[in-house]
């Protein structure tokens, strides 16, 4: 009884907290507002005169600043220095951002009073004279994404708090006479895009920040030394300029020195403690001969015990195995050079092969035509055999979770690329079957596989190798790559040919007999799939899968090598079917994010951990955080909104909003495509 009274009490509680916070959605409350107009005078020095600068900028606690839903949109009846949430928002109503910048304002920052509005998520005070320090408190400030205090004259050092603004994307404190360490704390603000620091006097270490996925940084002018944090992206010297001069590190500058010996007392303790490194060392080796000569003792008993018969030759048995170790190493080295392969194929793919007799290679392609498989290349493929690629030099392209590429230069000088995959889930007869009919399947922004082996222990396929490189090399490469960073027309090419190339193989290996999509002209399909088979999806969609040609055309590599645990095995069932399909819409997704930030992906990742990036920044509608710099820095606006729409495609794909059914990868197509056509019809427009 009791408790039934209680639980009717606590509901009743929660049902009286919903309806109270439901009604303060509507406006600032007056004790925000109170806060607000205190916190104005505080940073116009506070007293009368603060006051005052509060009145003349029109901030007025018994006006409500955001009359939200009767109001029009954003503007504020505080003035022009007050943005408000617009209607539509959740926190319509709510004042969005406060804009005090160049005010000639000479007072100091009250954290407490500014996060006493919680909705607020920029608030910009630069190029002011304010004082002081930056309190601690800001981190109250829970919605904050930007927060610009640079050119003033604030000091002390950074509240390591701040690394506890978890909705933090800016920070810029440049121009300032701050000191001490940079904390380390920030590290930890997950969506942090840009820290601006620089013209400080911050002292010690940089921390050692992720700075690929940063997309302003900057701590040049500052007493910083040590090293740079270990990944700088494509950030370059003028980031890291005129510090202390103990700066080290690659790429920018000289490799770091070993950290210093322990003990800090000076030369004596430290060449105390490298004498006693020394004499321990010598401990060391003597404990080792001493061993040594316990084992050969030891050994060579043995050996007189076995000897009893061969009496006459355990001397010279003795001698052979034991004391002289040439003979050994030369057997050993004989026996290898009679197996291996030259020096340079000493990493071969097929080294693994060799025990497999009955197995060969199977060419696929006799001819080039329809593909983009250039005619030098299918020549050589023609004639291929299994003992041209063990016998070739092979040169390591890249190691995956499944499997590593090879370059291999047959004779006859063609390069061709092998793929050695590690997949033990596929059996033999499927893996020829999947080739065989990938191979069928032509369109021109799909490498085909020219040829592939298959026995018990190895699976390889052969392609033509692409010497252009990848698009993970192209958008993630070292900044040393003489290239310049692919622009928007670019990136919406590759998205508009790879979505094509998909959405061409998705319906060609289908299964289901419907393997006609006219997507291009010079594409061909023939009996492709038959009703019944299991789909053949990509599988291992990403962006070092997506090569280019001489003619820097992007070309989908790979296609159904690796059929993902979810596809593997034999069911022929709808849902196994549609997953691998899914995944590989949902793994072009996240190449449309990479393509958009300019951010590669987890080593080993899905790329749950970039889309979940993506999604805390544009949550708080500060979309245009997420593009990358070289694609911002040229023309902004307008190529925005399409940015923003292709965003909107990617995060589609990768999660469907709930009860929507997630969209093919012909869907996908047409709406890249879609955006493709606006964006060509918008140049034409401005030419
Ligand atoms: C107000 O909202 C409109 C769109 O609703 C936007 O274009 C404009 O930039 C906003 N103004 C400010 C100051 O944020
Ligand atoms: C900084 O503020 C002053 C006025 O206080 C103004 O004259 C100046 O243009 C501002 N500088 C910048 C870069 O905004
Ligand atoms: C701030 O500026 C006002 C005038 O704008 C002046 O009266 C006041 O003394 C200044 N305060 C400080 C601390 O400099
Ligand atoms: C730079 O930092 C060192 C300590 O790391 C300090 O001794 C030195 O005075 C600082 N220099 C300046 C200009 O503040
Ligand atoms: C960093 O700040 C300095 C000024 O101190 C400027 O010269 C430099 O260009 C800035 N670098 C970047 C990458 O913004």
């Amino acid at each position: 009884m009791g408790r039934t009274l209680a639980a009717a009490a606590a509901v009743l509680v929660v049902a009286l907290l919903l309806c109270y916070s439901y009604e303060a959605r509507g406006e600032e409350t007056d004790d925000v507002k109170e806060s607000l107009v205190e916190f104005l005078a505080t940073l116009a020095g506070g007293g009368d005169a603060g006051q005052a600068t509060a009145r003349a900028l029109g901030w007025d606690e018994s006006v409500d600043p955001c009359p939200g839903a009767t109001g029009n949109g954003n503007a504020s009846k505080w003035g022009r220095q007050v943005v408000c949430f617009n209607n539509g928002d959740r926190n319509a109503g709510k004042i969005k951002a406060i804009d005090l910048q160049s005010q000639n304002l000479n007072g100091t920052i009250d954290a407490s009073l500014l996060c006493a509005a919680p909705a607020l998520r920029m608030v910009n005070l630069q190029n002011n004279s304010l004082t002081g320090g930056l309190p601690a408190g800001v981190s109250a400030c829970a919605g904050l994404t930007h927060f610009f205090v640079d050119h003033n004259r604030l000091s002390g050092s950074l509240p390591s708090s701040l690394g506890q603004s978890r909705k933090l994307a800016v920070l810029d404190v440049s121009g300032n006479s701050f000191s001490g360490e940079l904390p380390d704390s920030f590290r930890q603000i997950p969506g942090l895009v840009r820290f601006v620091a620089n013209d400080n006097n911050f002292q010690g270490t940089i921390p050692d920040f992720n700075l690929p996925n940063f997309l302003s940084f900057n701590v040049s002018s500052n007493n910083l030394t040590g090293p740079i944090p270990k990944n700088v992206g494509t950030f370059g010297l003028s980031s890291f300029a005129d510090n202390a001069a103990g700066m080290c590190g690659k790429p920018l500058f000289p490799e770091c020195p070993p950290p210093p010996t322990p003990g800090n007392d000076g030369e004596r303790k430290s060449k105390k403690t490298r004498k006693v490194f020394m004499y321990l060392g010598y401990v060391l080796l003597g404990c080792v001969i001493a061993g040594f000569v316990v084992y050969k003792l030891c050994s060579r008993k043995r050996k007189n015990k076995l000897g009893k018969k061969a009496r006459g030759r355990r001397v010279k048995d003795t001698f052979d195995s034991s004391s002289d170790p040439t003979t050994m190493t030369t057997t050993v080295s004989k026996s290898v050079s009679a197996y291996s392969l030259p020096a340079s194929s000493e990493r071969s793919p097929t080294a693994a092969a060799r025990g497999a007799p009955s197995a060969s290679l199977v060419v696929l392609r006799r001819s080039g035509t329809g593909s983009v498989t250039s005619t030098a290349a299918a020549a050589a493929a023609k004639d291929l055999r299994f003992e041209d690629l063990l016998k070739s030099p092979a040169e390591l392209l890249g190691r995956g979770r499944y499997g590593s590429s090879y370059k291999v230069v047959v004779p006859g000088g063609a390069a061709l690329a092998v793929k050695r995959v590690k997949d033990a889930t596929v059996t033999d007869d499927e893996f020829r079957r999947r080739m065989e009919r990938v191979a069928r399947a032509r369109h021109p922004a799909v490498l085909p596989p020219l040829a592939f082996y298959c026995a018990a222990q190895e699976k390889l396929v052969v392609y033509e190798y692409q010497s252009s490189g990848s698009l993970h090399r192209l958008l993630h490469g070292s900044i040393e790559s003489s290239q310049a960073p692919l622009d928007w027309p670019a990136r919406l090419h590759i998205a508009t040919k790879v979505a094509e190339g998909m959405a061409f193989m998705h319906s060609a290996m289908r299964g289901d007999g419907a393997s006609s999509y006219a997507s291009s002209t010079s594409s061909s399909v023939e009996t492709v799939a038959t009703a019944g088979e299991v789909a053949i999806a990509h599988g291992t969609l990403k962006s070092s899968n997506i090569l280019f040609t001489t003619s820097m055309e992007p070309c989908i590599s790979e296609y159904g090598v690796i059929a993902p645990p979810f596809v593997a095995g034999v069911s022929t069932g709808g849902s196994s079917r549609s997953s691998g399909l899914r995944a590989d819409v949902r793994a072009f997704g996240v190449l449309l994010l990479e393509l958009l930030t300019g951010k590669a992906t987890a080593a080993q990742g899905d790329g749950s951990e970039l889309a979940r990036w993506v999604t805390s920044v544009i949550q708080e509608e500060w979309t245009a955080e997420v593009f990358d710099r070289a694609l911002l820095s040229r023309d902004g606006a307008v190529n925005e909104q399409r940015m923003v729409r292709l965003l909107q495609v990617a995060m589609r794909c990768i999660d469907a909003a709930p009860g929507e059914a997630p969209p093919t990868m012909r869907e996908v197509a047409g709406m890249v495509n879609a955006i493709r056509d606006e964006d060509d019809r918008s140049l034409s427009a401005e030419a």
